[in-house]
């Protein structure tokens, strides 16, 4: 693996108002490669967004050590943590709390404009970010005029504008309706396709999840599982463990091959299920 991001033995607590620390990430080792296209899941509170926070020194370990293309998020210096937040970009459930200007284009050109990036080359990152995420046209709308979606997808352009190594997305289609959910999952497959990006996408949804090349559960603040989404998701106990809702299809596929009907593994989706029963003999 072309290693990009690596995080060795992390624990992380966050001091609460009384001051007692709240353990929030243990023991996590986990090593992200170059082009990845990988989700985390996890229910509420399993400290997923803890870890997002860590990918670009938004958080530091207690202990332990993050490692972005082999340097250190901890060291505290300040020309490293913005090499470290060039290559790996940040995008957050609710799109208004991360754009800041009123025009689209004038938002996606705000990242590269604080990194003294002359303008031509903004000009150009601008455009291809929002025609690699189809909205270009929409370059000189207001933000107000846009809808969720498309705002999600502008963030994304925004990422993309600083031509990350790595984009992490803390739950970002959550507010999303079903429609802007599978364009927003489709715009990143294709980024991950086309341009090499890794992708980091976190979800509590297991229909999501299953869209990606490796899957990361998370419990409790630990790594539960790491691998493909085809053998994860046959493992109903482990993940009802974990908290999460396993779809009636996965349930059904896994109870009929127990039962020793050769059904095809990984099925997550009603129609993947009857296109398989369909094939049986
Ligand atoms: N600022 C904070 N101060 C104290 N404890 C916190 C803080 N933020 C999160 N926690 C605690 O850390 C743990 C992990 O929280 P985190 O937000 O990372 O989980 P999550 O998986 O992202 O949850 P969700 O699905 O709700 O977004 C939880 O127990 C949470 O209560
Ligand atoms: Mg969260």
């Amino acid at each position: 693996m072309n290693l990009l991001v690596e995080f060795n033995n992390v624990f992380f607590s966050y001091q609460s108002a009384s001051g007692k620390p709240v353990e929030a990430l243990r023991e996590i080792t986990l090593q992200i490669g170059k082009g990845e296209f990988l989700s985390i899941i996890g229910r509420n509170g399993s400290g997923k967004s803890t870890l997002a926070r860590h990918f670009n020194g938004l958080l530091t370990p207690t202990s332990g050590e993050v490692l972005v293309a082999g340097l250190s998020t901890s060291t505290g210096d300040r020309k490293q943590l913005l090499e470290i937040r060039k290559r790996v970009g940040m995008v957050f459930q609710n799109p208004d709390n991360q754009l800041v200007s009123s025009i689209v284009e004038e938002d996606v050109a705000f990242g590269p404009e604080n990194l003294g990036i002359p303008p031509p080359e903004i000009r150009k990152r601008v455009n291809h970010a929002l025609a690699a995420l189809n909205m270009f046209k929409y370059r000189r709308e207001p933000i107000c005029h846009l809808s969720e979606g498309q705002k999600q997808l502008v963030a994304i352009a925004g990422a993309l504008a600083m031509k990350p190594d790595c984009i992490v997305l803390d739950e970002p289609t959550a507010q999303l309706d079903p429609c802007s959910r599978k364009q927003v999952l489709e715009s990143l497959k294709k980024l991950n396709r086309d341009e090499g990006i890794a992708i980091v996408f976190i979800t509590h949804l297991m229909s999501e999840a299953v869209n990606f090349d490796r899957v990361v559960v998370m419990e409790q603040g630990e790594v539960k599982v790491d691998g493909l989404p085809e053998d994860i998701f046959s493992r109903v106990e482990l993940l009802e463990k974990a908290g999460l809702d396993i779809p009636v299809a996965a349930r059904l596929a896994v109870e009929l091959r127990q039962r020793g009907f050769p059904v095809a593994p990984g099925i997550l989706r009603v129609e993947e299920l009857v296109n398989s029963l369909c094939q049986l003999k």
